[in-house]
């Protein structure tokens, strides 16, 4: 009797759930919550996690938080804890958490669905599909869930967290003229969409030049005298990341002028007769170089402005 009482009892802690599965909670996840979590990570070591209280995301007033009323809390972004959060059991390795963590069990996309499960619009709409995704990026390589302001709020730090990829962009910012982007007055995100979107280059807007127009809007047109290549793409004569040509420009001119306009364009200036470059080029070129008398380069309003020249 005694004994059928004791396999009984053995039988009932066998068929239990790991540890921390109370009947009412979700399978896997812990009984406690993030008090749960917190017996282990409330140490020194885990001070820096605990910025996330001053964070959008510990807002207990808000239902859509993950530490409001019926979230999962730590778990609603890392998962189930499962047996991580189970008791220390000499000899057994505690598993890592299934998202996010150096060690995180899941795919990427599958720890990113943690996230877009809340945030729809950020998921759904370009980011499946968009550069970073099919690169497997995770939305912790940009963003910090743990930090009291997240990186891609201000300018200085998103840029910094975005050049750790893109060391060409980054190198590109330092050259003698750049957009402002080294000391923080513009963003990347001023033009690229970062989630992905549906124009080349993840533009934020359909194309290039309507991309530069937002802050450039003098260059839009139309012009009486349009110059083709500028409304067609800035980019035929500037490079957006920054150059060490003066304005941004891709070369300088007249070679940036030349690499389009060959002999049709008056000979004898910068360009001999042969349509070669010229070596000794006329002074005319000094200073602003064809610029001295095409002053009117992105178009000309002016009723004789045909030349581009007033
Ligand atoms: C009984 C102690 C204990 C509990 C409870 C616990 N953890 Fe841990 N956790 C640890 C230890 C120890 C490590 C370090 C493991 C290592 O470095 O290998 C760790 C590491 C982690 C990591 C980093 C994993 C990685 O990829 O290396 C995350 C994320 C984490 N815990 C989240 C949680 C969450 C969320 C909870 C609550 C659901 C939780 N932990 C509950 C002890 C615990
Ligand atoms: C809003 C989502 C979110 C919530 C809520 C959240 N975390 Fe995290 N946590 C993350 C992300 C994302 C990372 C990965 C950070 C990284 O890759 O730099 C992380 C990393 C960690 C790590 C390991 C990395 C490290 O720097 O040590 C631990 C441990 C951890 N979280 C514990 C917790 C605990 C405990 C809670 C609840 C008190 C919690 N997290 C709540 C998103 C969250
Ligand atoms: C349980 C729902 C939930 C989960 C899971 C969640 N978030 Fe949030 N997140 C929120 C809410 C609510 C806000 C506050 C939004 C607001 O105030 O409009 C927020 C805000 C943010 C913000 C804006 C931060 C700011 O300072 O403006 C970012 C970025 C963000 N979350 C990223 C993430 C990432 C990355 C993950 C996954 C690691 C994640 N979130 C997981 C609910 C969630
Ligand atoms: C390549 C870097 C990068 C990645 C990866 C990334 N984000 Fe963002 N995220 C940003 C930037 C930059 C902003 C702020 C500027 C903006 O609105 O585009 C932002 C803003 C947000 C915001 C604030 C609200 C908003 O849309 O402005 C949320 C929420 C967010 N991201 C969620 C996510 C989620 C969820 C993922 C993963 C599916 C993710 N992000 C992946 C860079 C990134
Ligand atoms: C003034 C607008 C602007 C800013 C600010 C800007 N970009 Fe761009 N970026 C562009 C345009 C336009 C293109 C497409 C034309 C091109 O490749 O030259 C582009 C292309 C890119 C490409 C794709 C390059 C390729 O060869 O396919 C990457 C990567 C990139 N940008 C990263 C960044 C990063 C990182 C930052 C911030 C440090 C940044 N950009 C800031 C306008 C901008
Ligand atoms: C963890 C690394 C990483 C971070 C952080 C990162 N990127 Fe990227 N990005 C990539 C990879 C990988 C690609 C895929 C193409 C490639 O290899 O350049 C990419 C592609 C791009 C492209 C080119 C899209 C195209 O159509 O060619 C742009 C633009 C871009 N990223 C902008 C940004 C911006 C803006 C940020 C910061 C908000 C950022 N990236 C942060 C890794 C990163
Ligand atoms: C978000 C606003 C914004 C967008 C979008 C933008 N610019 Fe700019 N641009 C600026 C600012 C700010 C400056 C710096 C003005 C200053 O220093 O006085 C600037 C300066 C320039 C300069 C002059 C640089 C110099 O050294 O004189 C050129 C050329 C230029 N932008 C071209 C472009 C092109 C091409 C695009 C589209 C790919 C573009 N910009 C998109 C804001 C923008
Ligand atoms: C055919 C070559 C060419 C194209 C295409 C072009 N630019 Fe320029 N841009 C120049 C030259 C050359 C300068 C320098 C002007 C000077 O030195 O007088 C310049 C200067 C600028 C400047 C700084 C000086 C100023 O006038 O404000 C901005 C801003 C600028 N361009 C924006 C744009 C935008 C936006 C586009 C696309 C709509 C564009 N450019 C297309 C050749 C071009
Ligand atoms: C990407 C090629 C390209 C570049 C670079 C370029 N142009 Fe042009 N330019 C054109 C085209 C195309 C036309 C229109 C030609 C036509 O209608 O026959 C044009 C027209 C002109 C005209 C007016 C000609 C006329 O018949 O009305 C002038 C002047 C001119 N460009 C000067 C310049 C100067 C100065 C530069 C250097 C700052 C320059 N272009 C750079 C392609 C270019
Ligand atoms: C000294 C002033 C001056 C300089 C410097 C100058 N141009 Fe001109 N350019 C003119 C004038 C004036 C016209 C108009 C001629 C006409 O209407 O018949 C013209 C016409 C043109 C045309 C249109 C030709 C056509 O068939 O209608 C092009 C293209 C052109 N220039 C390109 C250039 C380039 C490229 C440079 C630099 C290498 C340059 N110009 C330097 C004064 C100049």
């Amino acid at each position: 009797m005694a004994g059928d009482l004791l396999l009984l009892l053995a039988a009932l802690l066998l068929a239990m759930p790991a540890f921390g599965q109370a009947e009412d909670s979700l399978p896997g996840y812990s009984q406690y919550g993030a008090e749960q979590c917190l017996w282990c990570h409330a140490g020194a070591a885990d001070a820096h996690l605990m910025d996330l209280f001053q964070g959008p995301h510990a807002v207990r007033g808000d239902p859509r938080s993950p530490f409001g009323a019926e979230q999962l809390q730590c778990e609603a972004c890392h998962g189930p804890g499962g047996d991580h959060a189970g008791p220390i059991v000499a000899g057994r390795e505690r598993p890592a958490m299934p998202a996010f963590g150096p060690n995180a069990l899941w795919s990427n996309d599958r720890q990113n669905e943690m996230c877009t499960a809340c945030h729809l619009e950020q998921g759904h709409r370009f980011w499946d599909g968009s550069e970073h995704q099919r690169a497997e990026l995770s939305c912790a390589d940009c963003h910090e869930s743990h930090a009291r302001r997240d990186p891609m709020n201000l300018a200085t730090s998103q840029n910094a967290v975005c050049m750790d990829c893109h060391i060409t962009q980054r190198s590109q910012s330092q050259r003698a003229y750049a957009h402002p982007v080294r000391h923080g007055e513009m963003a990347c995100s001023d033009c690229h969409a970062a989630h992905g979107s549906i124009n080349d280059a993840m533009l934020t807007d359909l194309n290039i030049n309507q991309n530069c127009y937002t802050c450039h809007a003098d260059k839009r047109g139309p012009h009486l005298w349009e110059h083709a290549p500028v409304a067609e793409d800035c980019t035929h004569c500037h490079q957006p990341h920054g150059s060490n040509h003066p304005g941004m420009l891709t070369r300088r001119a007249p070679l940036l002028c030349q690499s389009c306009h060959g002999r049709e364009s008056h000979v004898g200036i910068g360009i001999t007769g042969d349509g070669l470059p010229d070596n000794n080029p006329s002074n005319l070129l000094l200073l602003d170089s064809c610029m001295n008398c095409h002053t009117q380069v992105h178009g000309s309003n002016h009723p004789s402005g045909r030349a581009l020249a007033r």
